[in-house]
């Protein structure tokens, strides 16, 4: 008996093991080699991709600026492109294009193959994800949580952001070397949005070491380390979750997840995956993103002095600055979407079931709408016409509170210490789609 049962046990590991060996074939190890072939052969996505994994912002910018001088959308070796504002909106606005490529395996014995490896775990660009998911059931998931989000019930939370900020910052060292990202950038955001969902505050520290060790789920061409890596934390994160929403229903409260429970439990408008997707994905984007919105912010207005000193004598504005930051370094490089039909964009012919990936830095960076759009200036009239938010239906939900948790951690911080300076040791996160900082060591006072 025991043997049967360590026999089923070897057994169950090894597929396992297989299916992963198999995601991560298709997904990231063919990728990486079309990807590098194709960035020798001079492609310009494939140049992209190759400077991003560098972090090579000067280069990246160079070729982005190249992908939007060939038209509004570019034909790749790889798939389409495009890095002007206007194809970008439109792709993402547009009816004629999807989130997310084909999730049922497709056809034949490939298709098979592809349904076999699935993996069971909460990953947030697979459905039920709402950044994988399309109407009706998008609309339903959306529908559950927008109303924590709205400009107005943001608004509601700014007296206490204030406080949670004005406590980190109480904390920070002054007389030694301080790691910016651990001590504040990270902090905050994870706070904030663990009160909104009702997370305890000994769980934060958990939560920021998964959500860290997560964060290059977004990413292609992953490394079959990189890979095993990601999908360990998404396992542990989904193994958090489900402890979590099961303390969530004997502890219920006054918060989103003890909500979107209740609608689960009590209403059956989302299934248990449902609900841990949507629940899993407002935490990890909750906290994510603006850690690099406050970490980029905080090293732009040092290393731009004059632009501090408008926001000081008042004659720039905290909020215009954020909108700056997104705009000049957006914390989401860029996203993708699969066309379901013969369609254009900008006039220019895209056949049905292409992907379509849109450089919203690219956007961010179009001379057709922003003048000098490599100069940061936080005076900028129209710096708010950026797209670091996305657009269309999967606008990002977070996005009222992001701008004000960007506006009131950067003025905070800088209103509290009249002299920073960045010391060396800085380090870009290693993530290619997510952008900021993983290590700013300063001095403050
Ligand atoms: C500076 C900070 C942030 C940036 C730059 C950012 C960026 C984005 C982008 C680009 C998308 C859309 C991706 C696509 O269209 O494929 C998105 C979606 C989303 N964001 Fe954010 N985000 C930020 C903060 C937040 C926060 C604080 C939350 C917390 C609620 C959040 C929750 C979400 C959710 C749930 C979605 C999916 C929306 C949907 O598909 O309908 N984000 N975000």
């Amino acid at each position: 008996m025991a043997a049967s049962e360590s026999l089923t046990r070897a057994r169950a590991a090894a597929s396992a093991e297989a299916k992963s060996g198999l995601r991560w074939a298709l997904g990231h190890g063919i990728p990486r080699i079309a990807v590098r072939a194709a960035a020798r052969r001079g492609d310009l996505q494939g140049r992209l991709i190759a400077a991003s994994a560098t972090h090579d912002d000067a280069t990246m910018l160079r070729v982005i600026d190249e992908i939007r001088e060939q038209g509004p959308v570019y034909r790749s070796g790889l798939a389409w492109i495009t890095a002007s504002h206007a194809g970008v909106h439109e792709a993402l606005s547009s009816n004629d294009f999807r989130v997310g490529v084909r999730t049922d395996g497709g056809p034949g014995a490939l298709g098979r193959t592809l349904d076999w490896a699935e993996s069971d775990v909460t990953h947030p660009l697979l459905p039920p994800s709402l950044l994988a998911t399309e109407p009706p059931d998008h609309t339903r998931y959306r529908r559950l949580v927008t109303r924590v989000f709205t400009v107005r019930a943001v608004e509601g939370l700014r007296p206490r952001v204030e406080q949670l900020a004005g406590e980190l910052l109480d904390r920070m060292q002054t007389d030694s070397p301080v790691d910016l990202v651990a001590a504040y950038c990270a902090q905050l955001p994870v706070t904030v949005i663990a009160e909104i969902l009702g997370v305890p505050e000994a769980e934060r520290e958990r939560v920021l070491e998964l959500g860290a060790g997560a964060a290059p789920s977004l990413d292609m061409g992953l490394s079959w380390r990189g890979f095993r890596a990601v999908d360990e934390s998404l396992a542990a994160f989904d193994a958090w979750l489900e402890e979590h929403l099961a303390w969530t229903r004997d502890h219920p409260g006054d918060n989103l997840l003890s909500q979107l429970v209740r609608a689960s439990d009590e209403e059956g408008t989302l299934n248990h995956e449902e609900l841990k997707s949507t629940a899993g994905l407002v935490l990890a984007a909750g906290f994510e993103t603006t850690v690099n919105l406050l970490g980029n912010g905080i090293a732009l207005l040092v290393r731009h002095p004059e632009q501090l000193a408008a926001l000081r004598d008042g004659e720039a504005q905290w909020a215009n600055a954020v909108d700056e930051v997104l705009r000049y370094d957006p914390p989401v490089l860029l996203t993708g979407r699969m066309s379901m039909r013969d369609t254009e964009i900008g006039g220019v012919a895209v056949p049905g079931n292409a992907l379509v990936t849109t450089v919203l830095m690219g956007a961010n960076r179009d001379p057709a709408v922003f003048a000098d759009p490599h100069l940061f200036d936080v005076q900028r009239a129209n710096a708010k016409e950026h797209l670091a938010f996305s657009a269309g239906r999967h606008y990002c939900l977070g996005a009222a509170l992001a701008r004000m948790e960007g506006e009131v951690g950067l003025r905070a911080f800088f209103d509290r210490f009249g002299r920073v300076e960045l010391l060396p040791g800085a380090q870009r996160r290693h993530t290619r789609i997510l952008r900021g900082f993983e290590h700013l060591p300063a001095r403050v006072g």
